[in-house]
């Protein structure tokens, strides 16, 4: 497998978003303050396909929705997507929530809803999560703030911009099918985007530019026999959902484009009763861990409050109606509250032992393939969305 790079990473974020400031300031923004109304920034269009677990060979109770992933499918208007644009491009959203890493050059994390109350009220809306959850086939809710609104960016000067429109008229093979997209171009050392899994269950992916120049972006799948399944990546305003803690997948490299910014919000089951086997594998260096511990010890809690709430109600009932305790369902309950405690503490990884900005790359399904299949296909580093 490739060679794990080893570079000073989270070192010098602003240098890093000096070209994306730069970019920002040349545009001309829509004014803060809109509201989120959802008759006015809801665009919906129902996607034309949504592709089910069992479509590439998995069972449907190996996630949390017998759906695999949508093609894209209009989501919000364009207004609302210039809201969303002014909300990240604000200079303290790139001054205190943007994050690098040796998988990805440039984020926004963790600026809602502090900075973005438009963003925040449209992925927190009943109408929005209503749209989102009839085509994930489950009930959905953000995974938690922190995750709202996780923006990868990248962006182009003119020359490359040209160059990359060129080559791609001339037809050269410019992009293989396993490429990743790069990150950063200005950067020496690529951050490329691997084959991986998500740390929550859903994402919907939503494109916040304009696609019109742009060739590639696609998000390819593995299927259960090992092929490659690609889905057309979002058009502006319009995006893909996915049940990407289940199905490993990548980012195809998107060409062609001055500017490529996409707002990445993941999601978990509102219902208690539903297994949550949410991880922060490919979150915890590039999080403040205070906020991102604090809210997924406490959504975890409320599952556990829940279950035990129910699981004494039912007990209580049984022995009033005159039933036998039941013994082995009690000790089922005890044994599956164990392991959902024990996931929440080997989640919540000591501070002093998290290194800011550096992704464990041995934890993706790259590492493997690359061993067994060296000859076919090079490790590649992956990247957190
Ligand atoms: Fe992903």
């Amino acid at each position: 497998m490739a060679a794990v790079a080893t570079q000073t990473v989270a070192a010098s974020p602003r240098l890093k978003i000096r070209p994306i400031i730069e970019h920002a300031t040349a545009l001309k923004q829509a004014p803060l303050g809109t509201k989120f109304e959802p008759k006015k920034h809801l665009d919906y269009a129902a996607p034309p396909q949504v592709i089910m677990m069992k479509d590439i060979g998995f069972a449907e109770d190996v996630g949390v929705s017998p759906v695999a992933v949508s093609q894209p499918f209009q989501l919000f208007s364009r207004e609302a997507v210039q809201q969303m644009r002014a909300e990240i491009f604000q200079p303290e959203v790139m001054a205190n929530c943007s994050y690098s890493s040796n998988l990805a050059a440039c984020q926004l994390r963790g600026y809602a809803p502090k900075y973005a109350p438009f963003a925040y009220d449209a992925w927190n809306s009943p109408e929005t999560l209503k749209i989102i959850s009839s085509i994930a086939g489950i009930d959905l809710i953000p995974e938690m703030d922190f995750e709202i609104g996780h923006i990868n960016l990248m962006v182009k000067t003119d020359d490359e911009t040209k160059a990359e429109l060129a080559a791609i008229r001339k037809q050269k093979r410019f992009f293989a099918d396993d490429e990743g997209i790069a990150g950063c171009p200005w950067e020496d050392d690529k951050p490329i985007v691997g084959w991986h899994t998500d740390s929550y269950p859903f994402v919907c992916v939503l494109m916040l530019s304009d696609c019109t120049n742009m060739v590639g972006g696609e998000t390819a799948l593995r299927t259960a026999t090992g092929e490659i399944l690609k889905v057309r990546g979002p058009q502006e305003g319009s995006a893909v959902i996915l049940q990407g803690r289940y199905i490993t997948h990548q980012a195809l490299r998107a060409l062609g484009a001055k500017e490529r910014i996409t707002s990445v919000t993941s999601f978990r089951p509102r219902s208690a009763a539903i297994k949550d086997e949410s991880v922060l594998t490919t979150v915890r260096p590039v999080s403040v861990l205070s906020d991102l511990y604090y809210q997924f010890s406490e959504y975890r809690l409320e599952i556990m409050e829940e279950r035990i709430r129910k699981e004494r109600k039912d007990m209580m009932t049984r022995r009033r109606t005159g039933k036998k305790f039941d013994t082995m369902g009690h000790k089922r309950f005890l044994k599956e509250s164990y392991a959902f405690l024990k996931h929440t503490d080997q989640e919540v990884v000591e501070d002093s032992k998290v290194v800011a900005g550096m992704l464990p790359e041995h934890d993706y399904p790259d590492a493997e393939v690359g061993a067994e299949n060296s000859d076919k296909r090079p490790a590649k580093r992956a990247r957190v969305e």
